[in-house]
């Protein structure tokens, strides 16, 4: 098993175990990015750091457990901040979390002037760089419990499906309800095994279900291997899911929040301006139309020109396969960039296969990554997820050209970015062992592909 590897550089970090009655919020793990740029306290962003950490504590009582906010300034000491509370706790008990977060970012995370907190029943985060509605899997962790649940032959694929479950219950929350989901499932001999799973409201129900698939994926990695943990979650920015033998948060609340969605109240930013959920409801539909109607003119442009195979299994769906065939590589393109993917262009070699340096026709230069032929994803849904990836790129990420699959070759193409950041994609297990924990916490996981989200890197962060 290539993922065997990676085991290693998941931090580990122990529940101390505290249950939905204990009000007091614990935390769980935090990241602070960016080692260059620091500040200092009596900087003017230590002072407006300051602001926004007030400004977060004094709505930390709203009744959506959602806040953004900015420290209005020229660029550099600009400040985003934003709180996510667990969907489940009261509003008193989130103002709690929050408050107690913010007065210990500080000390959590000194200098660095991003961070993401996060504690049992909130999580705090602040960044020099706009973090709203935006989609992101990075930075994040695992944390799981030490002890073992051996009683279930099938522990692990209960988990699976249980979190699948949740995460696509809070990804479809109706609209202008929490995206917030809990669920249970029996196991044998009385047992209960309960989940929860949650995005931050400011994303679309597509990159909410992108972003608890990342987070779904880290536990295969972590708790796999960590042999039936009895208590695991997986905290993204933008989501989390989590698991637990205990009722690890109230119950009650989530059904009530599933069965009667209390309508969220209006931004504070929003006087007059169109929501952001409206302008989905008027976008989409118009740009859908659009795309439709210039797939169709492009179809009767050029009905006689050769299609793919795959495009003409997919009549139905026309502006899919456009979509798809400017993102698909030719093999042949591929090989002639890499000069027959030569020893002399590999960069790297992970788990989850090779990395080759090529230069296109154009000149243009990229990263292929080969990958191993360990999973039995089929070429369609691989072609979907990264056309799904690609359109949600963020401008800090490595970005993702296109793909390639022929025969059994499913192949990644990036832009290629020089020198630190391919540390990121090289991944090579022994180096990764010279790494300090915060360092290699730094680099976002490979694994096999089934979910492309993981492969995106933020590439300005990636250093070695
Ligand atoms: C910050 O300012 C205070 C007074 O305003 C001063 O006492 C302290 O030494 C300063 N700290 C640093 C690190 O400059
Ligand atoms: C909150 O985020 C939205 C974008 O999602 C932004 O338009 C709004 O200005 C933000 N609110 C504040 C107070 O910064
Ligand atoms: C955030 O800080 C870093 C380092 O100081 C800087 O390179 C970057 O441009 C800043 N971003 C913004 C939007 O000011
Ligand atoms: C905040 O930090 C202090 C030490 O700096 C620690 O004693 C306290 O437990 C922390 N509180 C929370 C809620 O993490
Ligand atoms: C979990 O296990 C590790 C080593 O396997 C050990 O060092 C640690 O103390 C354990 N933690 C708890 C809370 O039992
Ligand atoms: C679990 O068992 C209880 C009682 O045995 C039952 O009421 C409940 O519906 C079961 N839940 C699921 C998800 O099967
Ligand atoms: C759980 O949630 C329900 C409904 O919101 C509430 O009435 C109850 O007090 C909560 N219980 C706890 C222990 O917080």
């Amino acid at each position: 098993m290539p993922s065997f590897n990676l085991i290693s550089s998941v931090l580990l970090f122990f529940y101390i175990f505290d249950l939905a009655a204990d009000a007091n919020p614990s935390f769980l793990y935090k990241f602070c990015y960016d080692k260059d740029t620091t500040f200092t306290t009596n900087s003017t962003y230590g002072t407006n750091l300051n602001l926004l950490l007030s400004s977060l504590t004094s709505n930390a009582n709203r009744i959506d457990g959602f806040y953004n906010t900015t420290v209005e300034q020229q660029p550099p000491d600009r400040i985003y901040g934003l709180f996510l509370c667990r969907g489940d706790v009261t509003p008193d008990v989130c103002r709690d979390c929050v408050a107690a977060a913010a007065r210990n970012a500080t000390s959590l995370c000194p200098m660095e002037k991003n961070s993401v907190i996060w504690y049992d029943k909130c999580m705090l985060r602040y960044s020099n760089e706009s973090i709203f509605s935006t989609m992101e899997t990075w930075p994040g962790g695992t944390v799981w419990d030490n002890d073992t649940f051996t009683e279930e032959e099938d522990f692990v694929d209960i988990v699976a499906s249980l979190v699948k479950d949740v995460a696509s219950e809070a990804a479809d929350a109706p609209m202008g309800a929490k995206k917030f989901a809990t669920k249970e499932a029996n196991l044998s001999g009385s047992q209960t095994l309960y989940s929860l799973a949650q995005c931050t409201p400011d994303i679309s129900d597509v990159a909410c279900n992108l972003c608890l698939e990342s987070a779904i994926t880290e536990f295969s990695d972590c708790c796999r291997q960590k042999e039936k943990a009895t208590r695991a979650s997986s905290l993204l920015p933008s989501c989390n899911v989590q698991y637990g033998l205990t009722p690890f948060y109230n119950k009650t609340a989530g059904e009530v929040s599933r069965s009667k969605p209390s309508p969220l109240p209006p931004r504070d930013s929003g006087k007059g301006k169109i929501s952001s959920q409206t302008i989905i409801y008027i976008i989409v539909p118009t740009v859908g139309f659009l795309v439709l109607l210039s797939t169709f003119c492009y179809c009767i442009l050029r009905r006689k020109a050769r299609m793919k195979p795959y495009l003409l299994k997919d009549q139905k769906d026309k502006s899919k396969a456009r979509t798809m065939n400017s993102l698909q590589y030719d093999m042949s393109t591929i090989e002639a960039a890499t000069d027959n993917f030569s020893d002399a262009n590999m960069i790297g070699v992970g788990g989850f296969g090779s990395v080759y340096k090529g230069t296109l026709a154009n000149g243009q230069e990229i990263a292929v990554k080969r990958l191993s032929r360990s999973s039995k994803q089929g070429a369609e849904e691989f072609k979907n997820e990264v056309a799904l990836v690609a359109k949600l790129q963020h401008r800090n990420l490595v970005r993702l050209l296109g793909f390639c699959v022929e025969r059994e070759e499913r192949m990644l193409i990036y832009e290629f970015v020089p020198n630190k950041s391919l540390d990121c994609f090289l991944f090579d297990t022994e180096k990764q062992k010279q790494l300090d924990w915060p360092t290699r916490l730094k680099i976002k996981r490979n694994r096999s592909w089934t979910s492309i989200s993981s492969y995106r890197f933020k590439a300005e962060d990636c250093t070695s």
